[in-house]
């Protein structure tokens, strides 16, 4: 694949599927910035990522929940590698509950983050990638947010709404040579799902034909895929990574 010296930024990079994808990106040649609230756990991917790939690696700490940390993330990788080509909107949380119960802090908290933080990457990220009228964006969505998930009202809300948000910058940037797309990843090994009940894992494997959780390299693949020079006639998808849960 193409990709040697784009610049690629990930957000919640530091650790499981974003720290996969910046080894996959690294991996076929790009530039790579590692941004996560967790700033040491940045820096220290990023240093990791740098070696051992050789390539140029940033680590910096960014809240994408807040206007001003999305703007310098957004500025730091500009400064420091000069463009900007491919965005992954990776960072995500989930504060789970039923729906009687859910706190409207908790909701509040999960739409900011996995959906907010999205449009807020997005629209800095936008200026650079049309300056070069070159650009791709990847948003991490879910099986959720096609299925729906009992306990995740907040969660799949915002997922399902990165769908509609990534189909509408699809639309908005294609002239500009900027592709938008989705992976939808299934159920994957991170510490996420490890926070889930045996008996929870069990129920899920039953409904996996591939009869295994996915990895976060399973999900890395895809957005490389998703940001390669090749894909470019690609936009407004989503790319299902689920072992078969979901079709
Ligand atoms: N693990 C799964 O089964 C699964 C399935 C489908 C989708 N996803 C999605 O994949 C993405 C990554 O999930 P993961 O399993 O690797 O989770 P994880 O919790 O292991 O990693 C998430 C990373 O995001 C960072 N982060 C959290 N809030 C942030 C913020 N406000 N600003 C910047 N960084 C922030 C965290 O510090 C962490 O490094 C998420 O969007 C998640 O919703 C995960």
């Amino acid at each position: 694949m193409s990709l040697r010296d784009r610049v690629a930024l990930i957000t919640g990079g530091g650790r499981g599927i974003g720290r996969a994808i910046a080894d996959r990106l690294a991996e076929v040649g790009c530039r790579i910035v590692i941004a996560d609230v967790d700033q040491g756990g940045a820096e220290q991917a990023a240093a990791e990522v740098g070696v051992a790939h050789e390539v140029d690696a940033l680590g910096v700490g960014a809240n994408v929940a807040d206007a001003s940390s999305v703007k310098a993330m957004v500025g730091a990788a500009v400064e420091e590698f000069g463009a900007l080509d491919i965005l992954v909107n990776n960072a995500g949380i989930t504060r789970d509950g039923l729906l009687l119960r859910m706190k409207e802090a908790d909701w509040d908290q999960v739409l900011t983050v996995n959906l907010k933080g999205a449009f807020l990457s997005t629209q800095q990220a936008a200026r650079p990638m049309s300056k070069g009228r070159w650009g791709r964006i990847v948003n991490i969505a879910s099986i959720v947010g096609a299925m729906g998930n009992v306990g995740q009202a907040n969660y799949v809300a915002a997922k399902a709404g990165l769908i509609g948000l990534t189909k509408t910058v699809a639309r908005e940037y294609a002239a500009r040579g900027i592709t938008c797309n989705a992976v939808a990843p299934g159920f994957i090994d991170t510490a996420m799902t490890q926070a889930l009940s045996d008996e929870i894992r069990a129920g899920l494997m039953a409904q996996i034909p591939m009869k295994r959780l996915g990895s976060p390299e399973d999900v890395a693949h895809a957005v490389a895929f998703l940001a390669s020079e090749e894909a470019g006639y690609v936009t407004g998808q989503v790319l299902h990574t689920n072992g078969g849960m979901y079709m």
